[in-house]
């Protein structure tokens, strides 16, 4: 009897937790459907008032397919490196945690900022892959597909729409991709123009094209 009361507050805590995620996720879908009508991507502002969240969604998704930011978002189980995107040198993985195996963890040579010099480790707080469970997997992936990917609670890492655009414009692996360290191209979108477009991306209730 004490046992399944004590883990009673437990299980009203994932119940309302599931709860919270499914409102996040009808969040973005209810408003998806005023939005996107036949030829709307090119629509500043949509009939309801709202900002044009598929127009906003491209500008996002230009930046996450840039290299700077793709290169820790692989469909494979190593980080990407350079302009082309190529495997990491020294047979690097992804490891259980998304900080690598062994001597090859990824803070044995990535610092908390970049090391000053061309070809030496670029660096920022938390360096890493994300989880082989929720490997939020950019490469590949079809506009579309990543729209939905990125609004789906279920695949974005437990995020809601709010949580998201807070990591979008805050978080320090994000930010790093302005800061990339000598010898790297930083995102070519300005910085202010993409948390713009990731702000009026969610509040359009995360419209996707088709
Ligand atoms: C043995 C040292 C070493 C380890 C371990 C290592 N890296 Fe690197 N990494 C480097 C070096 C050096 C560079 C820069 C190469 C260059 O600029 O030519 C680099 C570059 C990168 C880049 C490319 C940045 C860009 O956009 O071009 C990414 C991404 C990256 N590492 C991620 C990781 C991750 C994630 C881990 C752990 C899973 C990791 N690395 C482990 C040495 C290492
Ligand atoms: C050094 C590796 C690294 C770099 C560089 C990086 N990310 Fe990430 N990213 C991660 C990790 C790890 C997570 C998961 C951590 C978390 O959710 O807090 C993540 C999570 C995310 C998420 C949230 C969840 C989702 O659905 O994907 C978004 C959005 C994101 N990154 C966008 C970007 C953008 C935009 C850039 C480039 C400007 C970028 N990332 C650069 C490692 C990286």
């Amino acid at each position: 009897m004490s046992r399944s009361a004590s883990h009673a507050p437990l299980r009203a805590a994932a119940l309302a937790l599931g709860v919270a995620g499914l409102l996040a996720l009808a969040t973005c879908r209810a408003s998806d459907r005023g939005a996107s009508g036949p030829g709307g991507g090119s629509r500043a502002v949509a009939a309801d008032g709202k900002p044009d969240g598929a127009a906003a969604w491209e500008t996002v998704y230009g930046v996450l397919q840039h290299p700077r930011c793709l290169n820790c978002h692989p469909a494979g189980d190593r980080p990407l490196q350079g302009d082309d995107s190529r495997p990491h040198a020294q047979s690097v993985v992804r490891g259980p945690d998304g900080h690598g195996v062994f001597a090859l963890r990824c803070d044995a040579c990535h610092q908390i900022e970049n090391l000053d010099g061309p070809h030496l480790p670029p660096g920022a707080p938390g360096w890493r892959l994300p989880t082989p469970t929720e490997p939020l997997i950019f490469e590949g992936r079809s506009s579309g597909e990543l729209c939905r990917q990125l609004r789906d609670a279920r695949r974005n890492g437990g995020k809601s729409p709010a949580e998201l655009e807070h990591h979008m414009l805050h978080d320090a692996l994000v930010l790093w991709g302005w800061d990339p360290g000598a010898g790297r191209a930083p995102v070519a979108t300005p910085q202010a123009a993409f948390a713009a477009a990731a702000q009026a991306w969610v509040a359009s209730g995360c419209d996707c094209p088709d």
